[in-house]
């Protein structure tokens, strides 16, 4: 029940639980992420250091760690947000994207590979340079975005790597990943406002903010000589994007240690493979079909032959193709899983009849004992309700402990700037959990 913190007659009420709720939680999250680094021998990595510590991907971090940083994250956002003042949290907010802005300037500009191996760090007259950026101004970008806690000046004037910046090498495909959101990104959600005070409507991919901003849609943009080397570097940032979100996660979603030998698992829409590849690396058991474009299934087969020749060999694979707005899945699998199909901004923007269509193709090949598991984000109202709907009273949503938002606030925030990003540059959208149920 939601507590009443203003009287009737508007005199506020003396209740500072809302607080010591959140500082609790605070306290609780810290000491748990404490024990888990404990439990590997390891201290938690300060921001100045560049160890990158004992969980290097994502798929290694322990749930219960994973869990402690989103409510670290979202409580400490949220408890800002309750105790400043409403004006100063909101000028805050509408600066934020000047830290964006400097990123782009402090990755094209190399300026961690420039600090490689330089612990004592560089002036920035010398980072000038080398880069032929202004020396003051370049200053005042490393400056802010060492308030933020990216860089360090180790002092006045002279920046060295941190634990954060040292992503940013233009060897890692970190660099690439913040050069696409911070260039095209944020160019694009400039133009958010007009589009949606503007838009015809269509609901197609003719129109959208990053299209306003450059005059032509995202790849006929990269086609162009401006945008060639964009395009390159978007290709590099999605390759990125598994790497740094994780890849490996299907072996932990499901106990498949407790599925019979040759439980079989079919990936909709496989792409080249990389994630069913982790799952026989991890459960030999299993068999596993790919389905995807002829096209696709031809690279999935090479990577297959190149990463788990066994598998091919032993016949724990097959690669069948498919057209899956017009063909059912292979039938009679235990297992369907989709992954980033229903949402698939990369490549198109499926409205629900299409998402309808994909998923009826492979509910019709379904055993009435065959689990359908879905690997989409799946985005939760910002309230503080923790109920889905009467019908949905029984599904085991990650809801947030309370007086957190629900969805988590500021601990889960990407899902949210991708939506958005999604929106701005293709017209894509991600789901609530409602919007996806309503699709089967
Ligand atoms: C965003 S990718 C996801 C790939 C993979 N599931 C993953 O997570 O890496 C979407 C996939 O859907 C496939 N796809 C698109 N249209 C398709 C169609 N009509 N029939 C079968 N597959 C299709 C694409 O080839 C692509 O591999």
């Amino acid at each position: 029940m939601l507590r009443r913190f203003i009287r009737p007659g508007g005199m506020a009420s003396f209740d500072n639980t809302h607080l010591t709720r959140l500082t609790d939680l605070i306290n609780q999250a810290v000491r748990d992420v404490i024990s888990e680094y404990t439990s590997v021998g390891h201290a938690v990595p300060s921001l100045d250091t560049l160890d990158p510590g004992p969980f290097p991907t994502p798929e290694a971090v322990p749930a219960r760690l994973r869990k402690a940083i989103q409510v670290i994250e979202a409580a400490c956002a949220q408890l800002s947000c309750t105790v400043a003042l409403p004006g100063s949290v909101l000028l805050n907010k509408s600066l934020e994207h000047e830290e964006p802005a400097c990123l782009l300037v402090a990755t094209e500009a190399r300026i961690a590979d420039l600090l490689l191996d330089k612990p004592e760090g560089l002036p920035s007259s010398e980072l000038a340079g080398h880069t032929g950026l202004e020396e003051t101004k370049l200053t005042r970008v490393l400056r802010l975005l060492a308030t933020r806690h990216c860089f360090k000046e180790v002092k006045p004037n002279v920046f060295a790597n941190n634990r954060l910046s040292i992503q940013l090498l233009s060897t890692g495909a970190m660099s690439s990943i913040v050069g696409y959101f911070t260039d095209e990104g944020l160019r694009a959600s400039s133009y958010l406002n007009e589009f949606l005070t503007t838009s015809s409507g269509a609901g197609d991919d003719s129109d959208n903010p990053f299209k306003r901003s450059s005059g032509l849609r995202l790849y006929d943009y990269f086609k162009t000589d401006q945008g060639h080397q964009r395009g390159k570097r978007f290709t590099r940032a999605m390759i990125g994007w598994g790497d740094a979100t994780g890849q490996g996660f299907l072996s932990k979603v499901y106990p498949w240690d407790t599925q019979p030998e040759n439980t079989t698992v079919c990936d909709v829409g496989s792409g080249n493979g990389w994630v069913s590849i982790g799952l026989l690396r991890n459960y030999p058991h299993l068999r596993v079909v790919q389905q995807d474009q002829p096209q696709v299934i031809e690279t999935a087969k090479e990577l297959w032959a190149k990463e788990l020749p066994i598998a091919v060999e032993k016949g724990r694979v097959e690669f069948i193709p498919f057209n899956f707005l017009e063909d059912a899945a292979v039938e009679g699998c235990d297992f369907y899983y989709l992954r980033s199909i229903l949402y698939d901004g990369l490549l198109h923007n499926w409205p629900d009849s299409e998402c309808k269509l994909i998923l009826n193709n492979v509910r019709k090949s379904m055993k009435p004992r065959s689990k359908l598991i879905l690997d989409e984000y799946v985005l939760l109202e910002a309230t503080s309700t923790r109920v889905v709907d009467a019908h949905n009273s029984d599904v085991n949503l990650d809801f947030a402990p309370e007086p957190l938002l629900a969805n988590y606030g500021a601990g889960k925030i990407r899902a949210y700037n991708m939506n958005l990003l999604m929106m701005n540059i293709f017209g894509a959208q991600e789901r609530t959990f409602s919007e996806l149920v309503s699709l089967w």
